[in-house]
């Protein structure tokens, strides 16, 4: 939950910032814009996902996490990391200031990120998680972390003058793997073991999954040898093309594996989350279409893939999900402890579903908007597209703290005692709570 909120906080931040006009069509190489695009990127996309990742690896191999007293200074370090990043960019705008804080930034996200890849990493392998068709993509997804770092990291050192001039060339595979190497794979690895689960539908390995799992590993590669390549001053062209190509190919059998999962699924009627899932894949397809333009012609076809990757796709995805699973969490946290002893709701009671997808519809709307307002380049278009994002991220956030609160129960439904957002620490319950058994 600290994850989510602080994530929340991220979004509402970088909206913010859109809304005022500090990253637009054909406006991205400035340090506003490019603090924008990682208060997003990292703090919003890369703490939910780490956030989701923590709770659910555990699940993908039933084992208990490792190391789990790294979870909070790998929260804190991850949140100043951001901050420092975001703040160092506004040198690239003129600020002296900034240039410490840009160094500084990478060093914090290394430590977030290590801590992260100890427990994630220590959970899975353990288990032999690469036997697993989930967690083999979460574990491709955190390499993908490791060369995203590595890369963002490389382009600093340009950037404050102490690297080797060359290393800026990364941009185009630092994008590609922060986007479809981390944030992609962990999203394909958690949404396979989420979407069986609420659609009730038979997990487990299948032939569209393994080539998609080679293909992914295949990108990697292409990744590591295209760094490599900027790295010798050697140009890093055809890595880009192949990564495309790879990326998009496991794409489309991700899709296909959705798909199969959709029509063998034995839940009639989708919650939700799920419903609203589906607009999240309808944009990884338009991901799909853009794909070619944006390899081949980069400009505002490149902004309108990464931008209908990251606000279309994974952070739709993000939302619908992230409503269901503070539901769930709230209510094994309250009602669990209860179940044969008394009267408990059931998880749907806890959430809105009306008020969750008109504001998942105003989001998906507005990531469309903005989609086609960077292609047709008119700024006022995706100002309004992104006031939209705004007020659907705050609708969804008052929905998180309202599901959190309980207060879509019945008063004699509710604990005599609710947190507001975070639970306890020792998550102990009240000493005189009724609710206790
Ligand atoms: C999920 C992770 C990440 C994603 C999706 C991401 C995405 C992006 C995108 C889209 C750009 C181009 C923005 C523009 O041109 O306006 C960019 C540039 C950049 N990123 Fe990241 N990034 C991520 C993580 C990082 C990290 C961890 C670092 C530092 C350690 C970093 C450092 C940079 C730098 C220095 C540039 C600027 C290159 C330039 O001057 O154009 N990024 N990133």
């Amino acid at each position: 939950m600290a994850w989510f909120a602080s994530a929340i906080l991220f979004l509402i931040a970088a909206l913010g910032l859109m809304v005022a006009g500090a990253a637009g069509p054909a406006h991205w190489e400035n340090g506003r814009a490019l603090a924008v695009v990682h208060l997003f990127a990292l703090g919003w996309l890369g703490q939910m996902m780490l956030g989701a990742l923590l709770q659910f690896a555990p699940v993908l191999v039933a084992r208990p996490l490792a190391l789990p007293a790294l979870a909070l200074p790998a929260l804190l370090m991850s949140t100043l990391g951001v901050l420092l990043l975001a703040a160092g960019f506004l040198a690239l705008d003129g600020w002296e200031g900034g240039i410490l804080l840009l160094e500084a930034g990478p060093v914090l996200l290394a430590g977030a990120f290590a801590c992260g890849g100890a427990m994630l990493g220590g959970t899975l392998v353990a288990a032999g998680g690469w036997r697993g068709s989930e967690a083999r993509v979460v574990l491709a997804g955190l390499a993908g972390l490791v060369l995203v770092w590595a890369s963002g990291a490389g382009m600093v050192l340009d950037l404050t003058g102490n690297g080797p001039g060359q290393l800026i060339e990364a941009l185009p595979l630092h994008v590609a793997v922060g986007v479809g190497g981390w944030l992609g794979l962990a999203a394909f690895g958690v949404s396979y073991k989420l979407f069986a689960m609420f659609l009730l539908a038979p997990d487990g390995d299948s032939a569209q999954r393994r080539a998609g799992f080679v293909l992914a590993l295949v990108a990697l590669s292409l990744v590591l040898g295209g760094l490599t390549a900027v790295l010798t001053a050697l140009s890093a062209r055809l890595a880009v093309i192949g990564v495309a190509v790879a990326a998009l190919a496991a794409a489309v059998l991700y899709l296909a594996d959705i798909r199969r999962l959709w029509t063998i699924r034995r839940r009639p009627q989708p919650e939700v989350n799920m419903q609203m899932s589906r607009a999240a894949l309808a944009f990884l397809v338009l991901v799909c279409g853009l794909l070619p333009f944006a390899a081949a012609w980069g400009g505002r076809w490149a902004e309108a893939a990464v931008f209908a990757a990251l606000v279309g796709w994974l952070s739709t995805l993000t939302l619908a999900q992230m409503i269901k699973i503070v539901s769930f969490l709230t209510w094994i946290q309250y009602f669990a402890p209860r179940i044969g002893k008394a009267k408990v709701p059931v998880v749907q009671d806890l959430t809105n579903a009306g008020a969750a997808r008109r504001w998942l519809w105003l989001w998906t709307l507005g990531a469309l908007c903005g989609t086609m307002a960077l292609l047709a380049e008119m700024p006022l278009l995706f100002r309004l597209a992104s006031l939209a994002l705004l007020a659907a991220a705050i609708g969804l956030a008052a929905e998180a703290v309202a599901i959190r609160r309980l207060s879509h129960l019945s008063p004699d439904a509710r604990p005599t005692r609710v947190p507001v957002i975070l639970p306890p620490l020792a998550e102990r319950r009240p000493r005189n709570d009724p609710m206790q058994a």
